[in-house]
């Protein structure tokens, strides 16, 4: 297991992490094509502006819509891209990853179940078509600490649990940015052009939605919990927050609308304070926003009953519930 050396926010030069990113990983590809999944987060933002400064158009970048993301997000992030002259491709996986959840309820089969679908099924399938053996992940130092550590298995970690990607897969990872954590990032991200919304953007996890979804992540629940994401984002919008979700709850519980009693779904919503994503607090929210956020919720995501508010630390709690 190869030790990574950590490069703080502090110690991080931009323009020399750049010019030896870029330069490393032309090295790695020689003229060969490299493949890379752009999510729309800072970490594979990065990533993408690395690989199209070293490779141009060698770098054949994807978005991979799994059914599983927010509202919107796939064209938001292809039109950013746009003005940004790199062109990224949409696949419709919707389908693949939902036969892929179906029935699972225990958190790790789930994240596994995503990994093995992106990773064998669909990326495999675009690699194979592409020609591509090199593959740039966005994987920050987190993610290895986390993973390492067994807290979770995180979606993009395989050498350092000794899988090997080219056995497993079929090609070979590059990681640019396995040296940083989070605010390291983004400074990157800020110099490589990016534009604000995307260099401070709030985080979000790979499996997506489905990490906000306790039990089954199905087309039903993944809708209904997106609905309540797309309230929460428009009304923390402009807080100073880390990170803010709505979690779809497994259990019904009663209530009551119309005075009929209601067996219903509930909503808990988190929003953290955080540097790094290692330790979050809860952040203290006036209660007028929480209310708007209930009344909101209750009224617009059909059948949710019950909204509450997270106020558990990190640890013992992780921000995503799955
Ligand atoms: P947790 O839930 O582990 O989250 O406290 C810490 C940060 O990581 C994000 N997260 C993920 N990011 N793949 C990712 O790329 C994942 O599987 C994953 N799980 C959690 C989470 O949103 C938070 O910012």
């Amino acid at each position: 297991m190869p030790a990574v050396k950590e490069i703080t926010v502090s110690q991080l030069d931009t323009k020399e992490f750049i010019k030896e990113k870029v330069s490393e990983i032309s090295r790695i590809v020689g003229s060969g094509v490299a493949i890379n999944a752009l999510s729309g987060g800072v970490d594979s933002s990065a990533v993408t502006m690395l690989g199209y400064m070293a490779l141009g158009e060698r770098l054949k970048t994807y978005f991979i819509d799994n059914g599983i993301m927010r509202e919107g997000e796939p064209q938001q992030i292809v039109s950013a891209f746009k003005k940004l002259g790199v062109n990224v491709q949409i696949i419709d996986a919707q389908d693949e990853f939902f036969r892929a959840l179906a029935g699972i309820t225990d958190p790790e089969e789930k994240r596994e179940a995503i990994t093995q679908t992106f990773y064998k099924k669909v990326f495999g399938n675009l690699v194979k078509q592409s020609g591509a053996k090199y593959l740039l992940q966005g994987t920050i130092l987190t993610d290895v600490d986390e993973t390492v550590a067994g807290i979770k298995r995180q979606h993009n970690v395989f050498e350092q649990l000794g899988i090997d990607p080219q056995e497993a897969f079929g090609y070979k990872i590059i990681e640019p940015l396995v040296q940083l954590r989070k605010d390291g990032v983004r400074k990157a991200a800020e110099a490589l052009g990016l534009p604000l919304s995307i260099y401070n953007r709030m985080p979000f996890p790979g499996p997506a939605l489905s990490a906000r979804v306790i039990g089954e992540a199905t087309r039903e629940r993944i809708a209904l919990v997106r609905k309540a994401t797309s309230i929460v984002e428009e009304e923390l919008g402009s807080i100073i927050a880390f990170q803010y979700m709505a979690i779809l709850h497994n259990d019904h519980v009663t209530g009551m609308r119309d005075n009929k009693r209601e067996f219903g779904q509930q909503i808990e919503i988190r929003c953290w304070d955080s540097i790094d994503a290692r330790q979050a607090r809860p952040t203290q929210l006036p209660f007028t926003t929480l209310d708007k956020l209930a009344q909101r919720i209750v009224t617009e995501v059909p059948g949710v009953v019950s909204v509450t508010y997270n106020i558990a630390t990190k640890p013992p709690s992780t921000m995503e519930a799955v």
